[in-house]
């Protein structure tokens, strides 16, 4: 084959897009009621904004951007994420000024040169939401209960959700110090893949797969330990408001996100209906971010989802209807005056809102039949050459098999 899909990327099949516009719809409902509005934003951005937004100490930054100078020599790259963009958005178009509030979603493709896997992509889609203005850590529990939300009423229901406060950057920084007496003194045991994030951010540690390295951080200080009143109070009603909304949770202390901009409240929503790639979701309050990327001071909170996962997760409970619509009518007809005949009426059809087609490939009137039961036609309809148009015609419905002679009218009528 001589041109092939870069690896990490996908093609969605015809036979496909109807359950992405089915989860589509869902996320569309779902943010509909939570009264959350669409946002798009460019797929490409200053390669400067993410860098700044997403953290210069991060994997995403490191390594996983699609970077490349345009032709005017600016760095360009491609989103790894869209919270940065939103930021940027919410800023230049002063968002903030005209409403106190602003509650945003997007739906889109996503790109990180990770090593491919299930569930892992280079093109990956992401829905998500933001909100961007209000402090009050009720909020932080409505976006979990947003992605929650989605989850349920795409039937899957085997999920957990990880919470964690990672607190503010000074109390970070008094952990970080005591994290690093710790953790100093061992640094020669930690395997070599996790010894270098001592330097970069010893936080991530706690994020570590491998089995020697948790180990070795047993009894190693907690962020936790650090909380200030402050921080404690806005955790303590996050907890409590989930709890109020029915939606089970589990402190997970060592929750590390892979962004740098999260204050306070993280999440991460975790499934065993997928495999190493768990995560379905993830977010949480980012209160320094639009300040920043050179806004006014603004207090945010957001999520995103990956949708590749969520259709695994719904493939893995067995969701097979998506909702899909076959054909209506499926207009056969042979010869020369019958193809045009059937044209018309297929247009009259169509016209009032029906789904139909004919075929365009000459066809035998055996051969179309057979068509029209493969494209799982509900009707199919016979056109005669002595049939005269705005008269009756032979309509046979194929769940039935029960054939009658019907007006176009009429045809219109019972299948609406
Ligand atoms: P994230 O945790 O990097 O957060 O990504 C969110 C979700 O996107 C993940 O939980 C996962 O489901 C999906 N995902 C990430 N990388 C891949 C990949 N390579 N292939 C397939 N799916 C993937 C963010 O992106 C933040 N912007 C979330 C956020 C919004 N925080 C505040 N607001």
């Amino acid at each position: 084959m001589k041109y092939q899909r870069i690896k990490g990327t996908a093609d969605i099949l015809p036979s496909e897009t109807g359950k992405w516009l089915y989860l589509e719809e869902i996320i569309r409902n779902v943010m509909a009621r939570f009264n959350y509005k669409e946002i798009r934003v460019p797929v490409f951005e200053t390669t400067e904004l993410f860098a700044r937004g997403i953290g210069e100490g991060t994997d995403i930054v490191n390594k996983e951007m699609y970077t490349f100078t345009d032709m005017g020599g600016r760095s360009i790259t491609l989103r790894p994420e869209a919270t940065a963009s939103v930021v940027r958005c919410f800023i230049e178009e002063s968002l903030g000024k005209k409403a106190p509030l602003t509650k945003v979603y997007y739906i889109g493709p996503m790109f990180r040169q990770e090593k491919p896997q299930k569930g892992r992509q280079r093109q990956f889609y992401q829905f998500g939401a933001e909100a961007l203005g209000s402090a009050d850590p009720r909020i932080d529990a409505e976006n979990i209960a947003v992605s929650v939300q989605v989850l349920r009423d795409c039937g899957i229901n085997q999920f957990e959700v990880a919470l964690n406060s990672v607190a503010t950057p000074p109390l970070r920084a008094k952990h970080r110090e005591r994290l690093l007496e710790f953790v100093r003194p061992i640094a020669s045991q930690l395997p070599e893949v996790d010894r270098e994030k001592i330097d970069r951010n010893p936080l991530r540690l706690f994020d570590s797969k491998l089995e020697l390295t948790q180990q070795l951080l047993q009894g190693a200080p907690l962020l936790e330990q650090f909380y200030d009143d402050d921080v404690r109070r806005d955790f303590d009603i996050v907890k409590e408001t989930l709890t109020r909304l029915g939606i089970p949770y589990a402190v997970d202390p060592r929750l590390v996100r892979g962004l740098d901009y999260y204050t306070r409240t993280a999440f991460e929503i975790r499934s065993s209906l997928l495999g190493a790639q768990d995560a379905l979701s993830g977010g949480g309050r980012y209160d320094l971010l639009v300040e920043e990327l050179g806004g006014d001071p603004t207090p945010a909170v957001g999520f995103a989802a990956g949708m590749e996962r969520t259709l695994l997760a719904m493939e893995a409970v067995g969701q097979s209807d998506y909702g899909e619509k076959s054909l209506d009518v499926f207009v056969i007809a042979e010869s020369e005056p019958e193809r045009k005949q059937a044209l018309l009426l297929t247009k009259q059809l169509r016209d009032g809102g029906k789904t139909v087609d004919l075929d365009y490939l000459g066809r035998s009137q055996k051969a179309q039949m057979k068509e029209a039961a493969r494209q799982n036609a509900r009707f199919v309809l016979f056109v005669f050459t002595d049939d005269i148009p705005g008269e009756m015609f032979q309509f046979k419905n194929l769940s039935t098999g029960e054939q009658q002679k019907l007006s176009i009218d009429e045809i219109l009528r019972p299948i609406a």
